[in-house]
């Protein structure tokens, strides 16, 4: 005893020795003020042996990461402001009795990662932390690894009835119970319990001497042995199993993990995360949502594992479809960065849906991914999915949805149904493959923006800037309170350059201006070319309108009365007669009866010949088909008559493509008429002879009637 007090003695000499050594400026520790003119003081990463000197109004000092090994009694005596003390990561190895005095407001203690420092009283002295009647959080976590001592809880702990939270490492040689000891029974306001290093064995007794924790973090635990009753009857508000201490455990056997969910469905835990456990386990126990249905559960969080599927799954022994309704007090559920390739459960009563950074890109193009509707679902997570394409009706029953977030993802329109979303506030399709909308998409938009604030994030995403898309660049624009971040948006032009983002809009109104000079070009050229099309076509029609004609009306003739072609000179009529109604006299009382009288050639005349209850230009090119020969009575009658000079083009037109280009027009005459009133056709004719004129005197008459018979049976 004596010899230790000398040894402290004499260090506490050199102490001061080196205290009053003049300090290099490096040394100095760093003072400052927040915005509440609070000093905060930082003495961390400087080499101190020692406590230095520091200004009395301090309310938060920082002496980690120094080289200090004991702190002597009335080290921060004068610190009365002190709220909180970093003295971790030193090399502290011993606590004076009356190392704290003073420290009468201190409320928050950090003494970890001190590796020589042990849970007994050769490194904490007893009552070393009487004097600390304020303080609510201690940490003390990842020290010596060592076993804690039986008494320390009750020599050293038990002073701290102020504390509320502590952080300890959880080493046992000892049972259980000698862990968290008795000592802890003094602690009636501790709630939240921390563990640091963790390896013990988890029992009915472990949590014995802490009755009122609301807050239990285990996450560097082994858990070799874990048994039923630890949580027994405990009513928590969180209970974190994170960390990768249960790894070992599922490798081991899934067993110890069935008996651990068995445990949570003894206790009321409000939130439960079990992050990082699941090494092995790609798909929960069949059990698993049964269980937590007892434990008043309201959030779940299952990040950081390697779930492949949350689905609905027949269990083996029962039919009941035990893992596809989530527990009814659940509200929020998170299963971020797994690798769920299926997600498919019952979820009518949750309100928050986390399930970012999965692999649902390819199950979610074809499915939903709740059972039921959602009807208090306000928040879905999406994003980093690989989604290219979400099932149109993937958010059909979610009448109260307020945010869906699908960024990072490989989308291109919004293609999936959100007109019923009327209580939609935010669409975050941030980092995607948008290049602009579809019309139907800014239809159902507008429709929503009427009643609502709806924002949707389109950043890093990269538009298109050309001319297709400038009406969706000014509905952005038109809209821009629903497009809040849309300077972030960037704009790819046809040549591949981008646009700066600050430009934008210069850029779209720009657009805007060399598409419409653009398009009134394109519009005047298309007119243009539309035109000289129309006339080509127009004149090709005009040049060829009686051939068209012509094969037309055979066409239809074929079909309608299927007449045996004539070819072999076996005609109806040896010739057709065509005369304007003016010569109706010279046709009846000379015509038929010298022709058909004298000379019995049989004439078709249309009065007399032509079908009835037939159209009429169907009756002519029949009857020019089936007459050997068309004789024209030329007169101005003749000329003016639409009905003629349709008969005069199809029989030339019958003579062309019927009769092999013999000619079977012959032209009368009846008048004298001057070159320039005939047309050219018809002069052609007059030069193959093939007319005559009427001379109307009884001589001449003869002839014309022995010529013109002749002419009707040449070539018979
Ligand atoms: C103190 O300074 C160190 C670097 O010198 C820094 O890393 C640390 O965060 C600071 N601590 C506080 C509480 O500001
Ligand atoms: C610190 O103070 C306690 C009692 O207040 C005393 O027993 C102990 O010897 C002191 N330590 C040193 C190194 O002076
Ligand atoms: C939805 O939430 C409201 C309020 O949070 C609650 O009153 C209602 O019961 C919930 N409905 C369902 C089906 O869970
Ligand atoms: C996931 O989306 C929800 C709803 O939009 C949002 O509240 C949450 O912050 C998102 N997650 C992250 C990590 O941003
Ligand atoms: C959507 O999720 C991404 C990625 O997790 C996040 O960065 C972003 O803040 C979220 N958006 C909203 C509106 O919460
Ligand atoms: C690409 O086109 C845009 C608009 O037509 C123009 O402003 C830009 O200078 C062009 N960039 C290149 C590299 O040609």
């Amino acid at each position: 005893m004596k010899a230790a007090s000398i040894y402290r003695l004499a260090l506490s000499t050199i102490v001061v020795l080196v205290n009053v050594c003049p300090l290099i400026a490096e040394t100095q520790c760093i003072y400052w003020k927040d915005n509440l003119l609070q000093m905060h003081c930082n003495c961390s990463f400087r080499g101190f042996r020692y406590i230095p000197v520091i200004n009395i109004q301090v309310k938060f000092l920082d002496l980690s990461n120094n080289e200090i090994q004991i702190i002597q009694n009335s080290s921060f005596e004068i610190l009365r402001n002190l709220e909180e003390l970093d003295i971790s990561s030193n090399k502290l190895n011993y606590l004076d009795k009356d190392a704290f005095i003073g420290l009468i407001a201190l409320r928050k203690l950090v003494i970890g990662n001190n590796y020589e420092l042990t849970y007994s009283i050769r490194s904490f002295a007893t009552s070393l932390f009487k004097p600390l009647i304020s303080l609510e959080y201690l940490d003390i976590t990842h020290n010596s690894r060592t076993a804690m001592d039986v008494n320390f809880s009750k020599n050293v702990l038990s002073d701290l009835v102020a504390l509320n939270s502590i952080g300890i490492d959880l080493i046992g040689e000892h049972d259980t119970t000698s862990v968290i000891g008795e000592g802890f029974l003094s602690l009636t306001k501790l709630r939240t319990f921390i563990a640091g290093y963790c390896d013990i064995s988890f029992d009915n007794k472990t949590f014995i001497n802490v009755p009122y924790l609301e807050v239990i973090e285990l996450e560097d635990c082994s858990f070799e042995i874990y048994s039923l009753g630890t949580l027994r009857k405990k009513k928590l508000r969180f209970l974190s199993f994170g960390g990768s201490g249960l790894d070992i455990l599922i490798e081991d056997n899934v067993h110890k993990f069935m008996i651990m969910i068995e445990d949570f469905g003894t206790a009321y835990i409000e939130t439960l995360l079990l992050t990082t456990n699941f090494g092995m386990l790609q798909c929960l126990p069949s059990d698993f949502f049964l269980r937590l249905n007892g434990t008043g559960i309201r959030h779940l969080i299952l990040n950081e594992n390697s779930l492949h599927e949350v689905t609905i799954r027949k269990s083996y022994k029962d039919p009941i479809r035990y893992n596809s309704i989530l527990p009814v007090t659940l509200r929020h559920l998170e299963i971020k960065n797994n690798v769920l390739q299926t997600f498919k459960v019952s979820m009518p009563h949750l309100s928050r849906l986390n399930l970012e950074r999965n692999n649902l890109g390819y199950f979610l193009k074809y499915n939903r991914y709740s059972v039921t509707d959602t009807l208090n679902l306000t928040d879905i997570n999406l994003s980093s999915n690989k989604i290219d394409r979400l099932h149109a009706s993937i958010f059909h029953g979610h009448t109260h949805l307020e945010n869906i977030n699908v960024s990072n993802n490989y989308l291109t329109d919004i293609s999936f149904n959100i007109s019923h979303l009327i209580w939609l506030k935010t669409l975050d399709m941030s980092s995607n493959r948008i290049e602009g909308f579809d019309e139907t998409t800014m239809k159902t938009l507008n429709h929503l923006f009427e009643n609502s604030n709806l924002q949707i994030d389109l950043s890093n995403n990269t538009l298109h800037c050309n001319c297709q898309n400038v009406p969706f660049l000014l509905w952005i624009f038109e809209r821009n309170t629903h497009f809040p971040l849309r300077n972030s948006m960037s704009c790819e032009f046809s040549n591949g350059s981008t646009n700066l983002r600050s430009q934008f809009k210069r850029t779209v109104m720009q657009l805007k201006k060399e598409c419409t000079s653009y398009t009134a070009l394109e519009i005047c050229l298309s007119i243009a070319i539309m035109g000289l099309l129309i006339t080509v076509f127009g004149g090709l029609v005009y040049k060829y309108r009686w051939r068209l004609r012509y094969i037309y009306y055979m066409t239809r003739s074929k079909y309608k009365r299927n007449i045996p072609d004539d070819i072999d000179g076996n005609y109806k009529y040896d010739a057709f007669i065509s005369y304007s109604d003016n010569e109706r006299n010279f046709i009846f009382k000379e015509c038929i009866p010298i022709l058909e009288g004298q000379k019995h050639i049989k004439l078709c005349i249309h009065q007399r010949d032509f079908l009835p209850g037939e159209d009429i230009t169907q009756n002519i090119t029949n009857s020019i088909h089936e007459s050997r020969k068309i004789i024209c009575i030329i007169t101005r009658g003749f000329l003016d008559s639409f009905y003629c000079m349709f008969e005069f083009n199809m029989a030339r037109m019958e003579s062309i493509y019927s009769r092999g280009g013999r000619n079977i027009l012959f032209l009368v005459f009846f008048e004298q008429f001057r070159h320039q009133d005939l047309s050219l056709v018809m002069l052609e004719l007059i030069q193959k002879d093939s007319y005559i004129e009427y001379p109307n005197d009884e001589q001449g008459n003869a002839i014309f009637w022995k010529k013109l018979g002749e002419a009707i049976n040449k070539g018979q």
